[in-house]
């Protein structure tokens, strides 16, 4: 169901959510999850407000390079990627988080066309609005459309234009899909593109399990708080009764299947109870419930995933040290 809201006063803000991260659809995906055996939690969950601002606090970590490096990108060539098509353009993000990196885009995009207008896709809802709000604030030209959803439900409602739109889909958050999945997210991408727009991702590069490692098990401890958050959660909205002093937060890089496994270890036997979904069940000492995975590409994977989706490469961008890239789509004829 698609709820609407024109906010307050603010012409320029409008703001669709659907359901798709609520309460309902948490606790459908804990039972799923949680029932048999291997034991996972889909890591849209993640991002209610606590963990929105702990992965912000992540994206800053010394080791968590991939923000920087794909923030060093723009910093060098926002102008050319905006620079696509004739002005004007708009953007459409998935998965903006705080948006801090289209800023760049943005920026680049006002300085060559006087009005511009920003469609946000984000799972969490109070941070994507006030993300939208602080934008408008600070761009007077700016209209958003902020969109509370996951990624696949949002392609139905996402707005039409009269002009070139650039997709965003950066973080590496293609990365936290399944191959099969990702690449089914592209192709709806793809079906709902005019022959001008383009579709912009940002993907992190394979490269030594001694880099990769770290970025996701930092020293300080906040991807582990990160990553136990699922669990706070479902005690806080579900009723559990997880003690998260007896998960380890565990993240392997798997050379074999390119991608970090993200998971938080049982270190005892122990019974959990999730209270509001009348569900009971056992861990054994070292059981893992998997959370993420974070896949790490080769430009073969990127070419794969492209033509398996209808697109094409248009263009790519490296960081200085080739650990990130971003890669411009366009859609087969
Ligand atoms: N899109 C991010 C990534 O794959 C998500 C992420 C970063 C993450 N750190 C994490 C997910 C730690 C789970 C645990 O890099």
């Amino acid at each position: 169901m698609v709820r609407t809201s024109e906010l307050g006063k603010d012409k320029r803000l409008k703001v669709l959510r659907l359901d798709s991260n609520q309460a309902p659809d948490f606790a459908a995906a804990v039972r799923a999850g949680l029932s048999g055996t291997p034991k996972s939690i889909p890591s849209r969950f993640f991002y209610d407000d606590i963990g929105s601002d702990l992965f912000e606090q992540i994206t800053e970590l010394p080791e968590y390079y991939l923000t920087r490096s794909e923030q060093s990108i723009f910093e060098e060539r926002a102008d050319t990627i905006v620079g696509f098509a004739k002005k004007p353009i708009s953007l459409v993000e998935f998965g903006s988080g705080s948006s801090k990196k289209t800023r760049l885009l943005i920026e680049a995009a006002l300085r060559q066309q006087a009005a511009l207008s920003y469609a946000a896709v984000d799972i969490s809802e109070d941070y994507l609005e006030s993300t939208a709000r602080r934008l408008l604030k600070d761009y007077p030209a700016l209209s958003v459309t902020a969109i509370a959803s996951e990624y696949f439900d949002s392609l139905d409602i996402i707005p039409q234009a009269n002009c070139p739109r650039l997709f965003l889909f950066l973080g590496s958050n293609i990365g936290n899909l399944e191959d099969d999945e990702a690449q089914r997210f592209l192709a709806r991408i793809k079906s709902s593109m005019a022959s001008e727009d383009r579709l912009l991702v940002g993907m992190d590069l394979e490269k030594d399990a001694s880099i990769i490692e770290p970025a996701y098990d930092d020293l300080e401890g906040i991807t582990a708080r990160f990553d136990k958050n699922v669990l706070a959660r479902a005690n806080r909205e579900l009723g559990a009764n997880f003690d998260l002093d007896s998960f380890v937060h565990r993240a392997r890089y798997s050379q074999v299947r390119s991608r970090v496994e993200v998971a938080l270890i049982s270190q005892r036997e122990q019974d959990v109870s999730i209270s509001e979904l009348d569900l009971d069940f056992h861990l054994s000492l070292g059981e893992p419930i998997h959370t993420e995975i974070s896949r790490k590409y080769g430009l073969e994977d990127v070419q794969r995933l492209a033509r398996g989706a209808g697109l094409t490469l248009a263009d790519r961008w490296f960081d200085s040290q080739n650990w990130f890239g971003l890669f411009m789509f366009k859609p087969d004829l």
